[in-house]
């Protein structure tokens, strides 16, 4: 097992109103597993990939990364549990604004230092989804499909035996939504490597072993 959720609960607190997102949640996600999670806007995905890759706390329940429990870990600790182990995708990419689409790619390897070994990766990894000739261009000059893309061979670049994605084919037309899903394959095979995805798109939510509906603050198996 590469991460696991136990009792989960999560509320937020707003003057009067106590909404509770996340109510005794549990996840577990395996090795080479593809798991995809659905669920209304405003229903907690991107809460719940936040808990699940240590960037946000949940109020109960545990966090378990390789069998170890991260919830109460200092966060030093973690930030580097999440370079080696965890890839992310966000909802708003969040990338390095002042560096290139190829320097961000490269970032989490520059950051635990084997950047030289993944170089020609890189260029390899920016072929497969067509944006060889975007390299060297800033996120400020790339489109907003273009740059979910770049946020997505970032996540995968340092091989972490997780990637958790939110809504990654979000703003992107139906041949590089089917590009990235066959991006996603790829890694999942190749790489072994698991991926949870939120979603809001059939065909994304189809590609998953198991598949999950987000309701209630629960997640419900589907079929
Ligand atoms: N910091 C916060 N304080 C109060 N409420 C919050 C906070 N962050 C999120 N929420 C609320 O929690 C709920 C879950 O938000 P979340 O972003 O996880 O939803 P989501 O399923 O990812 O939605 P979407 O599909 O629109 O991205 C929403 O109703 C949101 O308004
Ligand atoms: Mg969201």
């Amino acid at each position: 097992m590469i991460l696991e959720a136990k009792n989960i609960n999560k509320t937020y607190e707003n003057g009067e109103n106590t909404l509770c997102v996340l109510d005794e949640l549990n996840l577990t996600v395996d090795k080479s597993e593809i798991i995809t999670i659905m669920g209304e806007s405003g229903s907690g995905k991107s809460t719940l990939l936040n808990i699940l890759g240590t960037l946000d706390h949940p109020d109960k329940g545990e966090v378990y990364i390789q069998g170890k429990n991260v919830t109460t870990l200092p966060e030093i600790e973690l930030a580097e549990l999440r370079n080696c182990h965890i890839g992310f995708v966000f909802q708003f990419h969040h990338l390095l604004p002042e560096f290139t689409a190829y320097e961000n790619i490269l970032m989490p390897a520059m950051i635990s230092g084997n950047e030289a070994e993944k170089r020609k990766e890189v260029d390899d990894l920016l072929a497969f989804v067509d944006l060889g000739n975007r390299k060297n261009h800033l996120p400020s000059e790339l489109s907003g499909g273009e740059r979910l893309r770049i946020a997505v061979l970032r996540s995968m670049i340092n091989r972490p035996e997780v990637i958790l994605a939110d809504e990654p084919t979000g703003n992107l037309d139906a041949k590089n939504a089917k590009k990235m899903i066959d991006l996603f394959h790829k890694i999942n095979q190749e790489y072994e490597q698991s991926i949870v995805i939120t979603t809001h798109s059939q065909e994304v939510g189809a590609i998953g072993h198991r598949q999950f509906d987000l309701m209630n603050g629960k997640l419900q198996g589907k079929g």
